[in-house]
C-alpha cells in the first residue's frame, strides 16, 4: 500500500449502508449530520489535494455552509464548461482524467490525493489510477440518490486493509488489486 500521508490515490466517499454517496436531489445533509470533521481529521491531515467533478461542485457551491470545516488542500474541478467567472477557491481542469490525477497530484505535494463524486471516480477507477478506496458508512438507508458508482463502472477488485468503528463512523479502507 502507498499507504496515508503517502502521495496515494484514494477514492474517498461516506456512504449510505444501501450504497448511496448522496440522497434523492443531491442531498448530503446526512453527511454533515453524521460525520462530524473530528473523524476525519487524520485522513484530511494526510491529504494535500483533491479532485473533483463539475457535478460535485456544483452541489458543494448549492449548499454552502456544508463541508467548510473539511480542509483537503488544494482543490481541483474537472469540468468540460468551466465558469466565465474564476472561482479563486478552485482551479478548474479540462482534460483527460490521466492528466487531471497528475496535476493535482502534483499539488498535493506528497501528501495523499483525494478523488470525490461518482463520475469521475469511476473513470480514475476504470483507468487503474486509484491506490485506495476509503469509505465511510454511516448508520443510515436512503434508498435513493446517486450510487457508490454508476452502472457502467465494471468489475474492479480490492483488497481489504482496515476496518475501525468510532461511535457512529465505520470505515473501511481497501487497496485497489490491480
Ligand atoms: N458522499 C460523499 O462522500 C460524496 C463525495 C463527493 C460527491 N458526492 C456527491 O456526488 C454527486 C456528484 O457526483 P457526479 O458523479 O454527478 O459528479 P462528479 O463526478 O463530481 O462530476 C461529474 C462531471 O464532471 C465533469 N467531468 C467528468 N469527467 C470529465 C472529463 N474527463 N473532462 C471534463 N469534465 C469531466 C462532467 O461535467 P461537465 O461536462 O458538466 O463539465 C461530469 O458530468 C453529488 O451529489 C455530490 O454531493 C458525495
Amino acid at each position: 500500500m502507498n499507504g496515508v500521508g503517502s502521495g496515494a490515490v484514494v477514492v474517498n466517499r461516506a456512504m449510505s449502508l444501501d450504497g448511496f454517496i448522496a440522497g434523492r436531489g443531491h442531498a448530503m445533509d446526512w453527511v454533515a449530520e453524521l460525520l462530524p470533521v473530528d473523524a476525519v481529521r487524520d485522513v484530511m491531515a494526510a491529504t494535500g489535494a483533491m479532485l473533483v467533478g463539475r457535478g460535485t461542485y456544483d452541489v458543494a457551491r448549492r449548499m454552502p455552509d456544508q463541508g467548510t470545516a473539511y480542509d483537503g488542500g488544494s482543490q481541483f474541478v474537472l469540468t468540460h464548461r468551466p465558469p466565465d467567472e474564476p472561482d479563486p477557491a478552485v482551479t478548474f481542469l479540462t482534460c483527460g482524467v490521466e492528466e487531471a490525477v497528475a496535476t493535482a497530484r502534483g499539488a498535493a505535494g506528497g501528501r495523499n490525493l483525494e478523488i470525490l463524486g461518482a463520475d469521475v471516480a469511476a473513470q480514475c477507477l476504470q483507468r487503474g489510477l486509484v491506490d485506495e478506496v476509503l469509505v465511510y458508512v454511516l448508520p443510515l438507508l436512503l434508498g435513493d440518490g446517486v450510487r457508490f458508482a454508476p452502472a457502467t463502472l465494471g468489475r474492479i477488485d480490492l483488497e481489504p486493509v482496515a476496518t475501525t468503528r468510532a461511535g457512529a463512523v465505520t470505515t473501511l479502507r481497501f487497496r485497489v488489486r490491480r
